[in-house]
């Protein structure tokens, strides 16, 4: 599709006839390019077993169709209707502790379910060849953020495609036992029959039994992605997705391994407030979902106008913020934006859920202000299919994530993407952009490599780090990195185990601390959550503990190892505290910043193709600001002579040129 495309969801199901035709007027109005139908549609459209009805189907197609919209067409996979749920119970998810969940919401189904996977894949069937070949049909979605509620199943069917999946990595029952370190606790297994999915159980469960779970379950759900992408491509050439969930409250996916299936990366993305800085969580997953898409335009699958209704407090956009959030995953790479959903339900579970047409219908500041993004989205045709180049990248692991979540760690509240949003924050902060990549890409070209708590590292990968900075490379790795395998088995010799030589220091004991408790540095700044007996040996001390258990250790070091420069940050410093070490780091590695300083208020982000260059200027404070770019502003014409003035909670795009 051409320039920036705005989209939405069309829960026409929902509705009656006489609405269809205002709705589509209105889209007209909107300047809607894409529109995402059938996503729930399966209880319509096969409203009795093997009994298909695509009438209204056809009729709204044909109507967005008539109308110049293009269609991004479900499956209709995400949710069986109760039918199938009456006579299949067994399809059914079964939770941890071995109860099963009812229908009655949305996705309830096994992803391991043989029996599920051949309705569903029967219901695409029919899909695909009737729309198959439709000029309308811009991109098929595949089921529906799969994983969302159902990723974690423990039916029997899980049971058997477990034990399938474990013979298949492991080839013997001795290399399994190894893996997960069964001679504790009287584990071991004589045979692969005896292997169960981790149910609840009276004690702690065994840690590489679980994490092989999660992984297990990430790989069930990719297998039903590609088992209806399948039947897609034998009947349509059109691009194949699925909306991601690159955010902050699921982790059940590993979408390293899902993302080369995608024909364009998709992502669903919420501002959640029970975080600290939810626009930087909204910046993070931009920046992730752009390093899924290997540094491509990716797609803004679904956002919200406004509030949600699936948080504990569902807060409205203030005026502006909107147009903030979508020009902030534009300026991150993302090529289209689109909401759910277009029409506000009226009822069901999220009849509060906000919508392009509130309840309150046009007449309103949150209608106006789509009108606004899709005229400024126009303004911004040019600037699709450019990329971002960043300097600085942070490495992300969903393994990490899995393994620094477990049960039995030495302090809960050490969560792994509380660090990554601390290092993510800190670099916002300092007007720095960054990629955010997998561990194991090729790290050459960067000139500062960021390594917050990766818990979980396979040896090639940390091997890759190694090199990177023995190469001349600049990192900084924080606490709680390197200690384990992919085993889940603590790399031995003290910590950091696969980063120790690299950042030439070493820890003997983990000194976590409790809540409340505050350590102070003699460098002047705090930190809380974690300490370590830490000894440097080749490194250079830059900071101590001046209080808390292990006063006058060092917490921060820094270390010349081959041509290149490690710090190793043995604590959780305050944000201000980890701003000023990182700021030290961008500097030493040659780092140039992409826009100022601020409390992140301000985000400056560069796209650039070929020889043309946009500069966005997202001011998320209460003050007017000036950044200095010389070019034309891409929405009101304007030439930029040197210096932009950007109004308090404004955003302005400029072509970077010189002015005649
Ligand atoms: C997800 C789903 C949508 C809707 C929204 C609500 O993104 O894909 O169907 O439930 O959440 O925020």
């Amino acid at each position: 599709m051409a320039g920036i495309s705005l989209g939405c969801d069309y829960n026409f199901e929902q509705w009656p006839p006489a609405v269809w035709a205002e709705d589509v007027a209105l889209m007209r109005t909107a300047g809607i390019d894409l529109v995402a139908v059938n996503i729930f549609g399966w209880a319509s459209i096969e409203p009795r077993p093997g009994e298909y009805d695509f009438s209204t189907l056809d009729t709204i197609i044909a109507l967005l169709h008539d109308n110049g919209i293009r269609i991004n067409l479900g499956t209709g996979t995400s949710s069986p209707p109760p039918w199938l749920t009456t006579r299949h119970p067994e399809i059914l998810p079964v939770a941890a502790d071995g109860t099963t969940r009812s229908p009655g919401g949305r996705q309830a189904w096994c992803p391991s379910s043989p029996v599920f996977r051949e309705h569903a894949l029967a219901l695409v069937e029919q899909v695909a060849r009737r729309y198959g070949d439709h000029p309308a049909i811009a991109l098929w979605h595949v089921s529906n953020e799969l994983g969302c509620h159902n990723a974690l199943c423990y039916d029997e069917a899980s049971a058997e495609a477990f034990r399938a999946w474990l013979v298949r990595r492991y080839g013997s029952i001795d290399a399994l036992n190894h893996a997960w370190g069964t001679s504790f606790w009287s584990q071991r297994y004589t045979g692969f029959a005896e292997v169960q999915p981790p149910r609840l159980a009276l004690s702690l469960r065994n840690p590489g039994q679980l994490v092989d779970f999660q992984r297990f379950s990430s790989d069930a759900l990719l297998d039903h992605y590609r088992a209806e992408a399948a039947v897609l491509r034998r009947h349509s050439s059109a691009p194949v997705t699925t909306n991601f969930m690159v955010t902050a409250h699921i982790r059940a996916l590993d979408y390293w391994s899902w993302a080369p299936e995608m024909d364009v990366v998709a992502n669903d993305h919420y501002l959640d407030h029970r975080l600290g800085d939810p626009d930087a969580e909204l910046s993070f997953a931009a920046d992730l979902t752009r390093g899924l898409a290997g540094g491509r335009p990716w797609m803004l699958m679904e956002q919200s106008t406004g509030a949600v209704n699936w948080q504990p407090y569902n807060l409205a956009k203030v005026p502006g913020q909107m147009l903030r959030n979508s020009l902030t995953h534009v300026a991150r790479g993302a090529d289209s934006v689109c909401f759910f959903q277009w029409r506000a339900s009226a009822q069901g579970a999220e009849k509060f859920h906000s919508a392009l047409v509130p309840h309150a219908g046009t007449d309103t500041a949150g209608w106006r202000e789509v009108l606004e993004l899709s005229t400024t989205l126009d303004a911004l045709a040019e600037v699709a299919g450019t990329t971002v180049r960043a300097e600085v990248a942070i490495l992300f692991s969903w393994e990490s994530w899995w393994a620094t979540d477990t049960e039995a760690r030495p302090s809960q509240d050490v969560r792994y993407l509380d660090q990554v949003h601390a290092a993510y924050r800190a670099v916002r902060r300092l007007g720095v952009t960054a990629d955010v990549v997998a561990p194991g890409t090729d790290l050459s070209r960067y000139r500062l490599v960021i390594v917050p708590c990766l818990h979980m590292v396979s040896d090639e990968d940390a091997a890759a780090i190694n090199t990177y900075v023995a190469d001349g490379g600049h990192a900084v790795v924080t606490f709680y990195s390197g200690i384990v395998d992919l085993a889940d088995r603590v790399r031995p010799g003290g910590y950091p185990g696969a980063f120790r030589e690299m950042l030439g220091v070493v820890a003997e004991e983990f000194f976590p601390l409790l809540p409340g408790h505050q350590v102070t540095l003699t460098g002047g700044a705090t930190a809380t959550l974690w300490t370590e007996h830490l000894r440097a040996t080749t490194a250079e001390i830059v900071d101590r503990y001046a209080d808390g258990p292990l006063p006058g250790v060092p917490a921060v070091t820094r270390n010349s190892h081959g041509q290149g420069t490690s710090w190793y940050v043995a604590t959780a410093l305050d944000d201000d505290g980890l701003r000023d070490l990182l700021r030290a780091a961008v500097r030493g590695a040659g780092v140039r910043a992409t826009g100022p300083e601020s409390d992140g208020s301000v985000e400056v982000v560069r796209r650039t193709g070929g020889d043309r260059s946009y500069v966005f200027v997202i001011n998320h404070g209460r003050q007017d600001i000036e950044h200095p770019v010389t070019g034309r502003d891409l929405v009101t014409g304007e030439a930029v002579p040197g210096l932009l003035k950007v109004g308090a909670g404004a955003v302005r795009v400029v072509r970077e040129e010189p002015l005649g």
